[in-house]
């Protein structure tokens, strides 16, 4: 596989399609939405669209919930409006990226009707029986990711269902060979349309410990926190036996040309890498949500960057996620002055960077007013800022009424500044955080150092991160100010000649004279360096 394959080069932004834009009026984000924004993607520079689910769904889960893996939900469009984003896309050298959610259907999905009419029904092993534990009850103590126990009581034919999530999505038995072909078939429905590959949701679930045994519980857990980390997940997912699953998921792609395979993955370094598979033969990225878990600190991040790179097996390519529909936003949890320096730090790490829809634009989150939540975790657990809600509001477009997101009424409220706060305004500002995501990919793109070099840490100090970035000759210095004061570094030894190529604050390019580098407040520079 050539070094510049595109799902390495190339740059993701994702598109959580309830909240992109509107076209119908049913204040719901569709396909036809989605459409008419390419052109603003293709300005932005981005490479590839992964598009949440749009798959027909009761929506108990927002389209986690699928009812029909090869169909498209009334809410979104149809399949002809489906295949016309990807030949605009296309058209525009736009890759798009579906949602595959293998680990659960929808409990209305035809399968688990099936599975769950009599314990005889053929598809009866397709989702994950049991019954009660000797003495009553539920099976064992494994947690719903949403709160609640993850077992639900089928009275009509006296067993529990398995259900990682809400009772609404049954798990799949991905045990069970004729699930996995089933699986598999839909997924070439998708790849023989022409999509370019697939984002899996929880992919670490997908196969759970043959005999069931209890979790044991996590000496860290604290009240406050959501319910599912009152016991470690040992034997509810991350198995060994996934990887085999993950691999013939894998060979699926590889009967096409040129797809990509990522999966979402919340998992420690060392287990998160056992996902580019035996001889990289599982996911092309195990999604890393180090920078979005991890405090924003310039030496943790420092050290979390080099730890990343250090466990990545041969050959396995690099990702970074700073945001997604799940977590709050970037903005939100570093404040406004560093997500600049975020979003350069981002756009300049070695490995595929994956932005979320609005990001660029500087959201941060939107308060949620009790009768307006929608998100089912909030529902289940209130009250611990658990909700997804805050960082899932329509994008802001322009100044007119709901920021040219809906004709209608939102699903979720918009947010209060998105007068002041959308693409139409922003993109006139040159200052503005929009144009600053647009300069640095378009320098990502103009520099080979920056998508494929090489990474190379440098000793800096303070709240100072520095790496440099090398593809032949060219040598970068990327130096990020994750504090509020003014800092300053030495240059590399032997470097002639510095030019600053783009600052997170300040505008230009100037040269830097003397051997050392001054940084403004919260400010992230690149740097060309010239020995001499
Ligand atoms: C991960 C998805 O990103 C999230 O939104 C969803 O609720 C769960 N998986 C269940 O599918």
């Amino acid at each position: 596989m050539p070094e510049t394959t595109w799902w390495k080069r190339g740059i993701v932004y994702q598109i959580y399609p309830r909240s992109f834009h509107d076209t119908n009026g049913d204040g719901i984000g569709d396909l036809q939405g989605i459409s008419q924004r390419l052109d603003y993607l293709q300005w932005l520079g981005v490479d590839a669209i992964w598009i949440s689910p749009i798959f027909p769904s009761p929506m108990a889960d927002f389209g986690y919930d699928v009812s029909d893996y090869c169909g498209i939900d009334p809410i979104f469009g149809t399949l002809d409006d489906f295949d016309r984003v990807l030949e605009q896309a296309h058209s525009r050298n736009l890759k798009v990226i579906l949602d595959f959610v293998p680990n659960h259907t929808s409990d209305q999905h035809p399968w688990f009707l099936e599975s769950r009419s009599s314990r005889t029904n053929p598809k009866r092993d397709w989702y994950i029986w049991r019954d009660p534990a000797p003495g009553g009850g539920v099976p064992n103590n494994w947690i719903s990711n949403f709160g609640g126990p993850a077992w639900e009581w089928d009275e009509a034919t006296g067993q529990y269902y398995y259900h990682a999530f809400l009772k609404e999505q049954p798990d799949l038995n991905w045990r069970n060979p004729e699930v996995r072909e089933a699986m598999f078939d839909s997924l070439r429905f998708w790849l023989r349309r022409g999509v370019d590959g697939f984002r899996v949701d929880v992919i670490w679930h997908l196969i759970k410990d043959a005999e069931f045994r209890n979790n044991p519980p996590n000496p860290g857990y604290q009240s406050h926190q959501a319910e599912i980390n009152r016991y470690l997940q040992v034997h509810s997912a991350d198995q060994p036996e996934v990887h085999d699953v993950i691999a013939a998921m894998r060979q699926v792609l590889e009967e096409y040309e040129d797809r990509v395979l990522i999966g979402e993955i919340y998992l420690p370094l060392e287990r998160l890498v056992a996902y580019y598979g035996k001889d990289l033969s599982g996911a092309h990225l195990p999604f890393n949500f180090q920078l979005i878990q991890t405090a924003w600190n310039a030496h943790v991040i420092e050290k979390l960057v080099n730890e990343y790179e250090g466990v990545l097996p041969d050959g396995g390519w690099p990702n970074w996620v700073l945001g997604n529909h799940d977590q709050p936003r970037i903005g939100a949890r570093i404040g406004k002055a560093q997500a600049r320096v975020a979003a350069m730090l981002l756009l300049t790490l070695r490995g595929t960077p994956t932005m979320y829809y609005g990001d660029e634009i500087g959201m941060t989150k939107v308060e949620i007013p009790p009768e307006s939540v929608q998100d089912p975790w909030e529902k289940n657990e209130p009250g611990l800022g658990l909700g997804r809600d805050p960082a899932r509001t329509p994008m802001q477009w322009d100044s007119s009424p709901n920021a040219g997101f809906t004709p209608g009424e939102p699903w979720l409220p918009l947010a209060p500044d998105f007068q002041t706060c959308n693409v139409e305004v922003l993109s006139q500002d040159s200052g503005s955080i929009l144009c600053l995501y647009r300069r640095l990919i378009d320098l990502r793109r103009r520099h080979l150092a920056l998508s494929i070099g090489q990474y190379l840490p440098v000793q800096s100090g303070g709240q100072v991160f520095a790496y440099e970035r090398r593809h032949g000759a060219e040598r970068l210095l990327i130096a990020l100010n994750f504090g509020h004061v003014s800092q300053a570094i030495d240059l590399p030894d032997r470097v002639g000649k510095a030019r600053v190529l783009l600052s997170t604050v300040r505008s230009g390019e100037w040269h830097v004279e003397a051997g050392c580098l001054d940084l403004a407040p919260d400010e992230g520079l690149i740097v060309a360096l010239e020995e001499g």
